[in-house]
């Protein structure tokens, strides 16, 4: 379809996204995932993709050029199927994964759930996908033109003592496909990955992958920046002493946060008490928070990239104001639709 324009269907699926929400909401959390991924997958493949590059305001951040300041979170799209129809709807950047060396299921179902009336999600799904050698082929033959990150993580089964390999694995065969890599010490749904973002475990895991990054830049010309992604349920003193290790192996950026395994500000309505972590609008002062108190003990030279219940441009912007470069957005995209792309591209102008 060499006449497609992307800025059109953009504009097409904001204004039928309030009718599509009302049937997606009919169906349970999981299967409305699937069924989208699946729908905007086929879409691609007939043509439908935004091969122009994202329009806004460019930001140069971690040294490449950002086309605007929003970008997709990581978990919509973990295999990278829909890269280039997502792209079509103006996202700036696109973060697929979290993917692991080997595929693997998830945890059981039911693992997905909305939390409607505080525009919330509770999410355990364990990092089900299929792979990260699965997922390459597809992301290298994008046409989207604007940022891919591609983050990544380690299999349930690999022990904690080993995962280093798992994250060695995944750089050094995801850094000449991606335009940067996302470190994923943070979900709530692998048995003890937090774990990993004490000041101790962290030098111990991204020494040997800054060691990876600049052996692959010296052979190949390309360098790969590493992010850090961390969770919201971070004290003072943790932020601290994570602050000091990113500047002293020159971490390339941090996104902060992930999901939150707190429910204070969802306690009492339907699917509360579900394990997993929390997302959407109940964890936007407690990111933003975070986002401007790592500001303040990070090194000036790390950039931060916000994300965490981002519902209108005004929350994008906040992110900006308490010290983000740029935001990504996931829970706010699923309850607003994609005007929230444009709203949020918008405000940060
Ligand atoms: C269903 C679901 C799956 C997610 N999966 C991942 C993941 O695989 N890796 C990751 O780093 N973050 C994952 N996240 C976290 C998001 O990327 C984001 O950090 C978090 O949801 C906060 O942003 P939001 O409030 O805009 O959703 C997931 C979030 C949701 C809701």
């Amino acid at each position: 379809m060499s006449s497609f324009n992307p800025g059109l269907v953009a504009s097409l699926s904001a204004r039928s996204y309030p009718l599509a929400r009302r049937i997606l909401f009919n169906l349970d959390a999981e299967t409305a995932h699937h069924l989208s991924l699946e729908v905007l997958s086929k879409l691609q493949a007939i043509g439908l993709r935004g091969k122009a590059l994202p329009s806004g305001k460019p930001v140069r951040c971690m040294g490449l050029n950002f086309p605007n300041a929003v970008g997709l979170a990581a978990g919509l799209d973990k295999d990278g199927i829909a890269i280039d129809a997502l792209g079509g709807l103006g996202f700036g950047a696109i973060e697929i994964g979290t993917l692991t060396p080997r595929p693997q299921p998830g945890n059981d179902a039911p693992r997905l759930f909305r939390i409607i009336e505080a525009e919330g999600i509770i999410n355990r799904m364990g990092f089900n996908n299929g792979g990260i050698d699965a997922a390459l082929p597809r992301a290298s033959q994008r046409r989207y033109k604007g940022i891919l990150g591609i983050n990544i993580g380690k299999n349930k089964v690999t022990p904690n003592e080993n995962a280093v390999d798992d994250y060695l694995y995944c750089f050094r065969a995801a850094a000449a496909t991606a335009d940067y890599i996302a470190v994923n010490f943070s979900s709530p749904n692998t048995p003890g990955l937090r774990e990993l973002q004490s000041a101790e475990a962290l030098r111990k895991l991204l020494a040997p992958l800054k060691d990876a990054q600049k052996e692959l830049a010296d052979k190949t010309g390309k360098y790969t920046p590493i992010a850090v992604k961390i969770a919201p349920d971070l004290d003072d003193e943790q932020l601290a002493a994570m602050s000091d290790v990113f500047a002293e192996l020159k971490m390339d950026g941090v996104i902060a946060t992930n999901t939150t395994i707190s429910r204070e500000t969802v306690r009492g309505m339907a699917h509360a008490t579900e394990t997993g972590g929390l997302s959407g609008a109940p964890v936007r002062d407690m990111s933003t928070e975070i986002i401007r108190k790592l500001r303040g003990y990070l090194d000036p030279k790390i950039p931060i990239i916000g994300v965490g219940g981002i519902t209108d441009g005004a929350d994008a912007a906040e992110k900006i104001a308490a010290g983000a470069t740029l935001v990504q957005i996931y829970s706010g995209f699923i309850f607003r639709g994609p005007k929230l792309v444009h709203d949020c591209i918008r405000a940060t102008e």
